[in-house]
């Protein structure tokens, strides 16, 4: 499978595309607005892949490239460029290509994170609303530190919560999730549960903000 990371030269995009390329077979397209940002992306990539004796299939490309190549189109961008990068990789889509968004909407203040969402009750179902009908959406990776992914030293014991209303998109994206080492995939619903799952992302920041070593904190549902 190829796996686009739309603003991949980020902090969630380095996180995922790092976890992605040691841990599983698929082929990792970095996007950016500037192709050569992505490809010195993948280069730094590549070297902190080596340096861990791990290797992938990671490759740089222009946002609308990335998305034209992808059976699966990751929006690592902030939350308020979500809704406009959708739009602009639109007509690259495929009809059997998936969106996902990580993307949660916060504002902070001196007391720590708070939970911000959009007029359509949450990014995820904003990506829903601005997305070509025929491609289905799936919110994933929300509530993950991106310093605990980029760490590859770090092994993982965590859980992603996994909102879609297209059930084998949501399969697929369970299961891609679950071949990071240490990820588990939760089945949180349809689109419309997606807030709770992306207001789950301040409380966590917020958690590791009062207790000392809580650093890059995420959560595992026992
Ligand atoms: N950081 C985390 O720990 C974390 C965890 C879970 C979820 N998330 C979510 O993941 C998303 C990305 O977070 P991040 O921390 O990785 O963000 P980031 O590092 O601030 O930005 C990611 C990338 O977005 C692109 N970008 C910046 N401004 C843009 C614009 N105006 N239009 C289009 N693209 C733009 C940039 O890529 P180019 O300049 O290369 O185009 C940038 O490298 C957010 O929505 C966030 O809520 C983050």
């Amino acid at each position: 499978m190829r796996l686009a990371l739309l603003g991949g030269t980020g902090d969630i995009g380095e996180g995922l595309a790092l976890r992605f390329a040691r841990d599983t077979e698929h082929e990792v397209l970095i996007g950016s607005r500037d192709p050569e940002k992505a490809r010195d992306a993948v280069e730094s990539y590549e070297e902190r892949l080596a340096d861990a004796g791990a290797s992938g299939d990671l490759k740089g490309f222009a946002n609308e490239m990335a998305a034209d190549r992808a059976d699966v189109v990751i929006l690592s961008v902030p939350p308020y460029y979500v809704g406009d990068t959708v739009e602009a990789v639109a007509d690259q889509l495929d009809s059997d290509a998936i969106l996902v968004t990580p993307a949660v909407g916060m504002k902070g203040d001196e007391d720590g994170m708070h939970y911000h969402p959009p007029g359509t009750g949450s990014v995820t179902e904003l990506v829903a609303q601005r997305a070509p009908d025929e491609v289905p959406v799936v919110g994933a990776f929300h509530n993950l530190a991106a310093g605990k992914l980029a760490d590859l030293t770090t092994e993982l014991d965590l859980d992603t919560l996994v909102v879609a209303d297209d059930a084998d998109a949501k399969g697929t994206v369970r299961q891609l999730a679950a071949e990071i080492e240490g990820l588990r995939a939760l089945d949180a619903g349809p689109l419309a549960n997606a807030a709770e799952v992306e207001s789950v992302t301040p409380l966590v920041i917020n958690v590791a903000k009062y207790n000392e070593d809580m650093h890059d904190v995420g959560v595992k549902w026992l």
